[in-house]
């Protein structure tokens, strides 16, 4: 399977046609899976995983993610709300696993999904997810393009399609957007 294709168009500029390419690569190529297990340094006084040491993981596996689609260096600029429903307790084996749901010009979205397993006792436990974004950037820190992502399978699809509204949201409260220009945001709440 190829992961990356080149598209070519061009652009009518001041009269003068312009050559641009936007390189696309598919969603899964920056799938990334990884796992750990919980040991005493990792958790509370009560033997439970620290909410900071799995943010600490998140931030790692959707980095990598990030880097593989892009294949620069990224930097996290914002995290989505993360809420831990269940305590991960020492022993258990936590999987994080991330991947690129879309891309805009230099930010990547990354969806991360973290599941934890008591191996002896035979047990899944809950998950839970969330929502980072990166942004790409050249070795004296300024934002740089990335490529597109192609989503393909029905959950790469959905994540895609809500990435925008999930942007927008997030650029009104770090007031980087002013509401009245979140089209997405408002379409939600039309009548
Ligand atoms: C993220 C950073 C590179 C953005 O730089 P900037 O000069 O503000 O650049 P721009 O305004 O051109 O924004 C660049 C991109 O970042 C995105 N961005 C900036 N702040 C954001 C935020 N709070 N949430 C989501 N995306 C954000 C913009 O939407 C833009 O995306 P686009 O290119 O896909 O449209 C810069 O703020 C930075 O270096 N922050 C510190 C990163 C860091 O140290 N992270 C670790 C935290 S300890």
């Amino acid at each position: 399977m190829i992961d990356s294709v080149l598209y070519h168009y061009s652009v009518q500029k001041a009269g003068i046609n312009k050559h641009m390419s936007k390189k696309k690569k598919l969603a899964k190529a920056s799938k990334v899976i990884m796992t750990e297990l919980v040991l005493p340094n990792d958790t509370n006084t009560l033997n439970n995983l620290m909410g900071g040491r799995l943010m600490h993981w998140m931030d790692i596996v959707s980095a990598i993610a990030a880097q593989k689609h892009s294949n620069r260096i990224v930097v996290t600029a914002s995290v989505d709300n993360v809420s831990f429903s269940k305590p991960i307790q020492l022993g258990n084996v936590v999987t994080l696993t991330a991947q690129v749901t879309r891309s805009f010009s230099s930010s990547m979205e990354v969806y991360i999904e973290v599941t934890a397993e008591d191996i002896p006792g035979n047990k899944k436990l809950e998950s839970n997810s969330a929502f980072f974004t990166f942004v790409a950037v050249d070795q004296s820190g300024r934002p740089i393009d990335v490529p597109e992502v192609v989503p393909e399978t029905e959950q790469e699809k959905e994540h895609y399609e809500g990435a925008l509204r999930r942007r927008q949201l997030r650029l009104v409260l770090a007031k980087r957007m002013e509401p009245n220009d979140a089209t997405e945001l408002k379409s939600l709440f039309d009548i």
